[in-house]
């Protein structure tokens, strides 16, 4: 998972962020502030919803393909996880991959500490070097695994926070990190009826609606907000033209607040957006791994047609005839 929340620079960068997305006409908050420590908790409560199949639908993917990805890309890579967080799907992983070593990514020094316990007592042989950094930025792996093969490991479908543009980019910065001849294994969410998107996002127990409305109490506790949580409701459509979900913040009623002294406005019906979350067809992805310069080589999915684990290849910089 992406845990985001935990920046060193946190304050600086949540007041410049928020204040510059409630300037814009359709307000937003970006998605990664969801994630201090109880936005956290509440994504984890996220994943064992009823309604919010991803998570559990990827593990089970993860789980029968591993071995298959062990035997494509070779045994004794350093698998490079972006965003490790405190996932647990990454042990079996890099057992059925065979690692040779692990770089776990995450902004969170915290969340990296920990990864790197859990690793330790699971994989005791497995060299491990965590790399607390921002993955969206270039970064330099670390000199340990130089001279490793590289297998970069993106699940969870974290890419569908990230538009088109954004997406692509990051794809390429992936490449250029990892190198040539680097394999990348990445969880996409996969496009499907409305009404079982809507529904994973409008979970019955109210779930999503506090993780949308924890950024609202954010900014009241961290930023001298005054935005009254009674004029929000959450929202969470499906835009089938844009491919995604979006999240949220409606006003239900016209409503003033300021945020670090500064006064802002919405009418009733108006919003702040708070995610995006892209879900793409087969095809789609396909796609996109070709413009962020991967060759698509091999894709699980489940039987439901829900989730896609894709394997794609960095091309090597060619010459076209
Ligand atoms: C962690 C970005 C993959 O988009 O499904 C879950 C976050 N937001 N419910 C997603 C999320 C609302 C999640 N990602």
């Amino acid at each position: 998972m992406l845990h985001l929340a935990t920046l060193d620079v946190a304050d600086d960068d949540f007041a410049a962020a928020v204040l510059a997305g409630l300037a814009a006409p359709q307000m937003t908050i970006p998605a990664r502030f969801f994630y201090d420590t109880a936005g956290s908790e509440l994504f984890e409560k996220i994943t064992q919803l009823p309604e919010y199949y991803p998570t559990r639908t990827e593990i089970g993917i993860l789980r029968d393909c591993g071995a298959a990805i062990g035997q494509i890309v070779g045994p004794g890579r350093a698998v490079v996880e972006f965003g490790s967080g405190s996932s647990l799907k990454t042990p079996p992983f890099l057992r059925a991959v065979a690692a040779s070593a692990y770089v776990p990514i995450d902004i969170s020094a915290e969340f990296l500490a920990m990864a790197a316990t859990d690793l330790a007592a699971k994989l005791p042989e497995l060299p491990v070097f965590p790399l607390a950094a921002d993955f969206t930025r270039p970064l330099r792996l670390p000199a340990g695994i130089a001279a490793r093969p590289k297998l970069g490991f993106f699940p969870g479908s974290t890419l569908g926070n990230l538009g088109p543009a954004a997406a692509v980019d990051l794809l390429r910065a992936f490449g250029d990190t990892l190198g040539e001849s680097a394999w990348l294994v990445i969880g996409l969410d996969r496009r499907k009826d409305p009404a079982v998107l809507e529904a994973a996002y409008n979970d019955a127990a109210g779930v999503t609606a506090a993780f949308n409305f924890n950024v609202l109490h954010r900014v009241n506790a961290e930023l001298a907000g005054t935005l009254d949580p009674t004029a929000f409701v959450h929202d969470a459509p499906f835009d089938a033209a844009l491919g995604r979900i979006e999240m949220h913040l409606r006003a239900v009623r016209d409503t003033a607040f300021s945020v670090l002294g500064r006064p802002f406005a919405l009418a009733a019906g108006q919003s702040i957006h708070t995610e995006n979350s892209y879900k793409w067809t087969l095809d789609e992805a396909r796609l996109l791994a070709r413009a962020g310069g991967w060759t698509p080589v091999e894709l699980w999915t489940d039987a439901g047609a829900q989730f896609a684990v894709h394997l794609w290849r960095h091309d090597a910089a060619s010459v076209e005839p």
